[in-house]
């Protein structure tokens, strides 16, 4: 079969777009690199890159606070942000889109504001055993606070979640469920729609963990019709630093800031201080404003390809990386769910995914090996580290040849 996937891509001439990304074009330890640690963090064009650079020599000021022309411009920019950020996710008003430094940011927000003051003893916390530690962790120390449980939902052997044992877990005490979208460890997503469905019939809150979701495919959190959505910049197009958190609006209006500070006031006395609205209480001191402008640029840019374009090129590079992957003898896919996105985790018989990657790393393909900050993922399967290549709209087929080739000379030089 002649299946190459510029072929199967139709409108847009994604060899042009990796000239987008001059890292693209590096050499590294003599070959041209091939970058497949997407889940850790996306590269970013020249368009986003020289936007914040004009932003820093030309249009920098403080925001939000300031009477004089260049301040109220910043302020625009950064704005601008909110409203992208809105229409992306299909968020219904700008008050919902809360900027914060990262995704863990946002969960820890929404465990602190949201989680503390509707907890209370007894109550139970409905994780996944896929989560990343971004959010376990968060929900450990608020648990703790309020005296409430953990409950996990188990992994099955293909790295789907248990359904049955989710609505089995669905309690009347379930006050919150807090879920990955699309797991960075398995690439498997998640039928996030319909847990909250259950989850609402339930009457628990859905928190959702967007991080390998946004830059990947579309979303609509009304669709959804999540209570939470956290997610990054960095891992799409966009610079570090920079987070966000959708929160509906009716839960906002309730909760008090996690920071304190400038910005989130309405006025402060000794005796007492009253806030802002939100998102502004919740967006103590000067933001990452250069950031924030980077990451409106990104959403142009991501726009101007399109999202559902960017999911079916991927899983077109996901495909074939599984199909040619499948053929190697002695590597073992960790997870193999029916819908994935954008990440394939694998261990090879025998050899340790860290010489996997140092390996890789030499021929310049770069991937990450380690337990990917989902400790209970390795323990479910029953390793301690995978090699997880991880792809985006910019990476092509050479790049999955790459990957290949590399792979086999890791088994060569292991025999
Ligand atoms: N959470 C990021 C990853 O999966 C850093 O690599």
């Amino acid at each position: 079969m002649d299946r190459t996937v510029e072929k199967i891509s139709t409108g847009v001439d994604f060899d042009r777009i990796r000239a987008d990304f001059p890292v693209l074009k590096r050499k590294i330890n003599g070959r041209p690199l091939v970058y497949l640690d997407n889940a850790a963090s996306g590269q970013m064009p020249t368009f986003v890159a020289d936007r914040i650079d004009r932003y820093h020599r030309h249009e920098h000021s403080n925001v939000h606070r300031g009477i004089h022309s260049l301040s109220q411009q910043a302020t625009e920019a950064y704005e601008s942000a909110r409203e992208k950020t809105r229409q992306l996710i299909n968020a219904s008003e700008n008050e919902e889109i809360i900027f914060t430094t990262g995704t863990t940011d946002s969960i820890n927000l929404v465990a602190n504001s949201f989680g503390l003051s509707l907890l209370k003893k007894g109550d139970r916390i409905l994780l996944s055993q896929m989560e990343h530690h971004s959010n376990i962790v968060p929900w450990q120390m608020i648990a703790d606070k309020a005296g409430a449980e953990i409950d996990v939902i188990p992994l099955l052997d293909d790295g789907r979640l248990d359904m049955e044992a989710y609505e089995e877990l669905l309690g009347e005490r379930t006050k919150i469920v807090s879920v990955v979208h699309v797991s960075n460890a398995l690439g498997t997503v998640n039928p996030v729609e319909k847990m909250t469905a259950l989850a609402r019939q339930a009457g628990a809150a859905v928190v959702i963990d967007g991080a390998q979701a946004v830059p990947h495919q579309p979303v609509d959190v009304q669709q959804i019709d999540c209570d939470f959505y956290a997610f990054s910049a960095h891992k799409m197009c966009g610079p570090t630093g920079f987070g966000i958190l959708f929160g509906r609006k009716e839960h906002l209006e309730k909760m008090g800031p996690y920071r304190g500070g400038g910005n989130i006031i309405d006025k402060v006395t000794f005796e007492k201080t009253t806030y802002n609205v939100a998102p502004f209480k919740f967006e103590a001191g000067t933001p990452p404003i250069a950031a924030g402008i980077g990451f409106a640029a990104a959403i142009d840019y991501l726009n101007s390809i399109g999202m559902k374009r960017i999911a079916d090129r991927e899983q077109e590079l996901v495909d074939l990386a599984l199909e040619k992957l499948r053929k190697i003898e002695g590597l073992r896919l960790i997870g193999d769910p029916p819908e994935r996105a954008s990440v394939i985790s694998f261990v090879l018989e025998g050899i340790h995914p860290h010489d996997t990657g140092t390996i890789l790393d030499k021929h310049g393909v770069a991937i990450r090996t380690g337990h990917h900050c989902a400790q209970p993922v390795m323990e479910r399967y029953g390793v301690t580290a995978t090699a997880r290549a991880s792809f985006s709209f910019y990476n092509n087929e050479e790049d999955v040849n790459r990957l290949i080739e590399g792979v086999k000379q890791v088994k060569d030089f292991f025999k």
